[in-house]
């Protein structure tokens, strides 16, 4: 049977590409853009940037190499450094169980849209009340959700290497060929406004990148910090137990330093260069009135910007949805995998059986989030005052509440109890120095905490009851 002692990725190459893979994921293409488009264009830019390079570092950073040093799992590797900590484990292991309800639903809907693409249909995903008409109804949803999720559940039965490694090492270099590609192709598009004026790819270029102070406040740019606060958990696939899993399939002699430093660029210019393909062409061809239109940018807006491009859209449709599918396997297959290795030291079973087993509950689970915009469909307010149906109510719990939750109290962890020292070590344990260690130590002990205990009281919706 194989263990977590056997699992291992080949070498650096392997990792940092499987790891690349968790992170690139629908959080890129998908939320990336709209969260732009939505919080100023360059604000958000540079705003994420300096997060990434801080606390998302620090995030990684800790996740991997606990995984690494403990070769243990999310749910045994905080017990196994302090028994009292146990249930940290525990909780960590809930965001992937969560998570996984979820991304299936829009694994199968990006699947849907492909082959609506492919075979030429097209123009009928532009429509009016396509997306609504489409995840609303019974059987559709339910079927490509169970297509995604079977196949991330076969890559993930096919094991550390010959799946996951194997199917990333195939599938990234190719999305990231795609979305350079049509990100350069986005630049050179162009076409008359309504007031017959030339918007040009260049112009939807310069709303993405320029920062808009335009209404900008105090709480407004709070918002905007906890916006990108939140991607950059869900985009990094930190706190949620994944990094600690893959940290645990890396071998002791690869440069950690190195190899982390290139899966946080990889991750941050997949999610720059999504925007870049979506911005400017839905610019081109609606406006900034275009841009406004939230979630549902990839899903509607986007689509009638390939309409408009007439037959070179069809093809470039096809690419694009291809090329997110891919970005959502690689990331729902480390999803799973962290469940499923999680339960292989809890049941001491086989990774076949298991994967099995995680598949079909996930399908179960998955079911219940699909039925969701019909027969069990509601609406309710959030603490952060968007309205949520049950998908959104997941996200919300986990990347909002339980993420940040998790990270204040890791930090805790690290910092005050186990000391950052010992993540250092670790660090330099292939004999490599830990170039960022002082920034590191400052914002593992105090920074981060302190970031975490804001973000999490924000989504509990404490200030907003102080307000009142
Ligand atoms: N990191 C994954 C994503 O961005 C979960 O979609």
């Amino acid at each position: 049977m194989e263990t977590k002692k056997t699992s291992s990725f080949t070498g650096s190459l392997g990792f940092v590409l499987a790891a690349a893979g968790s992170a690139v994921g629908v959080g890129n293409i998908w939320r990336f853009p709209y969260l732009a488009a939505k919080d100023g264009g360059g604000l958000f830019l540079i705003v994420y940037l300096a997060l990434v390079v801080t606390f998302g570092f620090t995030l990684l950073v800790t996740d991997v190499a606990i995984g690494r040093k403990t070769r243990e799992n999310a749910l045994h590797a905080f017990g196994s450094i302090r028994k009292r900590w146990a249930f940290l484990g525990y909780l960590t292991f809930l965001v992937p169980a969560i998570i996984m309800t979820y991304y299936s639903v829009i694994g199968g809907w990006i699947v849907r849209y492909l082959v609506a693409y492919v075979s030429g249909k097209g123009t009928e995903a532009a429509r009016d009340g396509y997306f609504t008409a489409f995840i609303t109804s019974k059987a559709s949803p339910v079927f490509f959700m169970l297509v995604f999720l079977a196949f991330t559940a076969f890559v993930v039965y096919r094991g550390v290497e010959k799946g996951i490694e194997k199917f990333a090492r195939i599938v990234m270099p190719g999305l990231l060929l795609m979305v350079v590609g049509i990100g350069i192709f986005s630049l050179t598009l162009k076409a008359p406004g309504e007031n017959g004026q030339l918007r040009t790819g260049l112009d939807g270029f310069l709303v993405y990148v320029i920062p808009s102070l335009e209404g900008i406040t105090v709480s407004r740019f709070l918002n905007v910090l906890l916006d990108a606060m939140s991607q950059l958990f869900f985009s990094l696939s930190v706190s949620m137990g994944i990094m600690i899993t893959y940290g645990s399939y890396v071998k002791k002699d690869i440069n950690l330093n190195r190899s982390l430093s290139q899966i946080e660029i990889f991750d941050t210019l997949v999610a720059f260069l999504a925007g870049m393909m979506i911005i400017p062409a839905v610019y081109v061809f609606f406006g900034t009135e275009g841009m406004a239109s939230g979630p549902s940018l990839m899903f509607v807006s986007l689509p009638r910007v390939f309409e408009a491009m007439g037959a070179a859209g069809q093809v470039l449709g096809a690419v694009f949805f291809l090329m997110v599918v891919f970005a959502a396997l690689t990331s729902s297959v480390s999803i799973m995998e962290t469940l499923v290795a999680n339960c292989m030291d809890i049941f001491h079973a086989s990774r076949q059986r298991v994967s099995m087993a995680i598949g079909l509950i996930s399908a179960a689970a998955s079911l219940i989030i699909c039925l969701g915009y019909n027969v069990f469909y509601f609406e309710m307010k959030l603490p952060n005052g968007s309205t949520a149906q049950l998908l959104d109510l997941m996200d919300y719990i986990s990347n909002s509440f339980l993420m940040p939750f998790i990270s204040l109290l890791t930090c805790i962890f690290v910092g005050w109890i186990v000391k950052p020292d010992w993540i250092c070590q670790e660090m330099e344990a292939s004999g490599h120095s830990f170039t960022r260690k002082r920034l590191y130590t400052i914002m593992i002990r105090y920074v981060t905490p302190i970031m975490m205990a804001v973000l999490f009281l924000q989504s509990a919706g404490v200030f907003e009851l102080i307000k009142r």
